[in-house]
């Protein structure tokens, strides 16, 4: 048993997609989130930048003692893990591992739509790992860079939400799945549900990541047992639309009190 906190890391809001579902699979683990709002997006910058920004958010969150860390940026995830796995210890894992072994065990899934953010899939992060796992699958992607910015804005249902959805998914039709490959996506399910019916499962990497997360904790015995869970969330920049969309989603109208500024 370890009740040191578990470490989680986005540009921004999105993380918190992935926060949501790790506190309903593991309620008695601390969390320690850093979102580095100051310099989001990260989905327009370049390999080097988020290399550089995701080391600072690993230093940051390794001062803070945590026992694992969890890239719940698909950003980050398909363009740094691997030089973060290589330069720390400490357990790292991103979003993209679990939703591929996921999908690999699902004969059903074999024509999948992947949308992200423009970094995302100029690296080709997900449909090497698709295609490594499972040589016969079919990989659509498509980068929707508007959908974080607007996800940050709160903007996630409104007219500007749903037509910039169904531009985006238009040739998204015929998939067996679509995965939400970039964490602040999920915050659009109900309007992507809605423009791809019920035919195509969409694929919450929150979702998987959280098992995975706790499958890990299981086998190295290092589960939490804490009865007063604490949730600490550190941003780079406050002034941001970050508390209002969180209190939305966290349904929790005391967030301010959890969010500090830092200067990294
Ligand atoms: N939430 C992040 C992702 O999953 C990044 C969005 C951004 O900063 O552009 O890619």
């Amino acid at each position: 048993m370890d009740n040191r906190s578990i470490g989680m890391f986005d540009s921004g809001v999105g993380g918190l997609t992935v926060l949501k579902e790790v506190k309903k699979e593991l309620p008695q683990e601390n969390i320690i989130y850093l979102g580095d709002t100051k310099r989001f997006p990260y989905g327009s910058k370049s390999k080097e930048s988020i290399i550089q920004l995701t080391q600072k958010g690993m230093d940051f969150l390794i001062s803070q003692d945590v026992k694992a860390i969890v890239i719940a940026c698909g950003t980050a995830t398909s363009q740094a893990l691997e030089e973060m796995q290589k330069r720390y210890r400490i357990p790292i894992m991103g979003i993209i591992d679990s939703t591929v072994q996921y999908i690999k065990k699902k004969e059903n899934l074999r024509k999948v739509g992947v949308i992200a953010t423009a970094g995302t899939i100029r690296s080709n992060g997900w449909e090497k790992k698709l295609k490594k796992e499972i040589p016969e699958i079919e990989v659509k992607s498509k980068a929707c860079p508007l959908l974080a910015p607007m996800a940050e804005e709160g903007w996630i249902s409104n007219e500007v939400a749903k037509l910039t959805i169904k531009e985006y998914l238009k040739d998204m039709k015929n998939v067996d799945a679509l995965i939400l490959g970039c964490t602040h996506y999920p915050l659009f399910e109900p309007l992507i549900k809605e423009e791809l019916g019920d035919t195509v499962e969409i694929i919450h990497t929150g979702k998987l990541v959280s098992k995975q997360l706790k499958e890990m904790l299981l086998e190295q015995k290092e589960e939490g047992e804490s009865f007063s869970a604490n949730t600490q969330i550190y941003l780079t920049d406050r002034e941001t639309n970050f508390i209002q969309v969180a209190s939305r989603m966290l349904e929790n109208t005391e967030i301010e009190k959890q969010i500090k500024e830092i200067q990294i």
